[in-house]
């Protein structure tokens, strides 16, 4: 078993560092806000993710804790992760600010031996042009420097269970003793490991991040046409995903994808293409598709409504996807701005992200506490995130509306309520289907 130094503990710092801790290993966790290292050593999870409380009782403070003291944490450690937040700059293209600094504050504590592991999301080439050279400048022992790169594929929701059995390990490192004793650390998660260099590792991360994205523009294209059509997506999607070359996987149409990582890295790889003289076709492509997702339902709601102007229109969901509290780049806010532009008057439910729009966006919307009194009085409602409970809701909690619009933007009603809400007069339309 390891010791470990994780700088960072944000969602990957935190969520890593634990997983490795349930694992057997000894880990520390470093970060610069004093009130997150002090939440985390009471136990608490500062955000919201299934299983981590859990996780983190059992695991704080025996093999897991923070701190702000970088060299404490680093002192006898053999690994050091960078595991820093690496968010987008005004023109889309990444911030390595905190990568930056994380490796100016490890450099001068490193000792030989140690191994340092990119773990923050960054463009490729970062762990060898940016970081390699910050941790050479710095270190007291500069030609034992030793370096790996491992991309992170958390899902938020599920980040503790995809962390404990992933998908695949993915290790970009120099040399072979250095990827061996990195692959040793995820030993007890049985699985496959590819061993690369550090550039590629950060390419796949890119690469993997962009085919998902390009693989929901791509439903929602079809999906405009299925509209047009008159027939659903959904049964198309059905159709191609039986063919294991392509996977039903991502290919639910909807309004399109948000969060803190398709659209960040997305963003940072198109900045990177134009960095370099390429010409991204398919990455603008798919930015421009996800784009119009929340427009094409603001506009097909004031076609159905016969105008948005004073029209109360409920917006069930705002965290980018079920499961969460994150509304970074949730479609929400598209969607609720749309609205509020064509004159609507908006309320908004979400079971526990609404605090997190509040604080993150100024928008002038009303906020109800349950699914059933937002709907009360509305003339429309959309389904903006899929949760659960929403494909609880029965005829009654519909019945208090005060129109008869439901616009469900992420098929988040069973077949059931689609049946008898059209059964009791509701137009129901659901995107990338239409009416029907
Ligand atoms: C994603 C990647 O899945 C993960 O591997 C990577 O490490 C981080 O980015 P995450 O952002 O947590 O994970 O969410 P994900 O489940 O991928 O969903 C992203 C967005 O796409 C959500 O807004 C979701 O609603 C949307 N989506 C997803 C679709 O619109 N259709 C789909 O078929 C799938």
């Amino acid at each position: 078993m390891a010791r470990i130094a994780m700088v960072g503990t944000g969602y990957v710092g935190l969520v890593t560092g634990v997983v490795f801790a349930e694992l057997g290993h000894e880990v520390v966790g470093v970060d610069l806000l004093r009130e997150r290292v002090a939440r985390i050593n009471r136990g608490e999870p500062p955000i919201h993710e299934d299983g981590l409380a859990e996780l983190m009782a059992r695991n704080v403070p025996e093999r897991f804790r923070a701190t702000t003291d970088i060299a404490e944490a680093m002192d006898g450690a053999a690994f050091v992760f960078i595991a820093v937040g690496t968010p987008s700059r005004e023109d889309g293209s990444i911030d390595l600010s905190h990568v930056e600094r994380a490796s100016a504050d490890i450099a001068p504590n490193l000792r030989p031996g140690q191994i340092v592991v990119v773990k923050s999301t960054v463009v490729p080439g970062t762990t060898r042009d940016v970081v390699r050279p910050i941790l050479k400048r710095g270190a007291p022992d500069p030609g034992s420097v030793r370096l790996a790169m491992v991309p992170e594929f958390l899902r938020e929701g599920i980040a503790v269970r995809d962390a404990m059995s992933p998908g695949r390990i993915v290790i970009g490192a120099e040399d072979r003793s250095v990827a061996s004793a990195v692959a040793a650390l995820f030993t007890g998660t049985d699985a496959p490991v590819l061993v690369t260099d550090p550039t590629t590792a950060e390419a796949i991360k890119y690469a993997s991040n962009t085919l998902l994205a390009l693989k929901i523009s791509y439903a929602n294209e079809i999906g405009a046409l299925c509209e047009d059509l008159g027939i659903d997506v959904y049964r198309v999607m059905e159709g191609v995903g039986m063919d294991p070359r392509m996977s039903r996987y991502f290919l639910n149409a909807g309004l399109g994808f948000g969060g803190s990582c398709l659209p960040k890295d997305t963003r940072a790889l198109r900045a990177v293409f134009a960095d370099r003289g390429l010409e991204p076709l398919l990455l603008d492509a798919l930015h421009a598709v996800n784009d119009r997702q929340a427009l094409r339902a603001v506009s097909s709601l004031d076609g159905l409504l016969g105008g948005l102007r004073g029209k109360r229109v409920a917006v069930m969901g705002v965290a980018f996807k079920a499961n969460t509290d994150d509304v970074r780049e949730t479609r929400a806010v598209p969607v609720i701005m749309g609205l509020l532009q064509r004159g609507a008057e908006v309320v908004v439910h979400d079971p526990i992200a609404s605090n997190n729009l509040r604080e993150m966006y100024r928008m002038d919307v009303a906020f109800a506490t349950t699914a059933r009194e937002a709907l009360e009085g509305s003339d429309a409602v959309v389904l903006q995130t899929d949760w659960p409970e929403y494909s609880e809701l029965d005829a009654s909690a519909f019945e208090k509306m005060r129109g008869r619009v439901v616009y469900d933007g992420r098929r988040a009603l069973s077949a059931t309520q689609v049946t008898f809400l059209r059964g009791r007069g509701f137009t129901v339309f659901l995107h990338g289907a239409g009416v029907q």
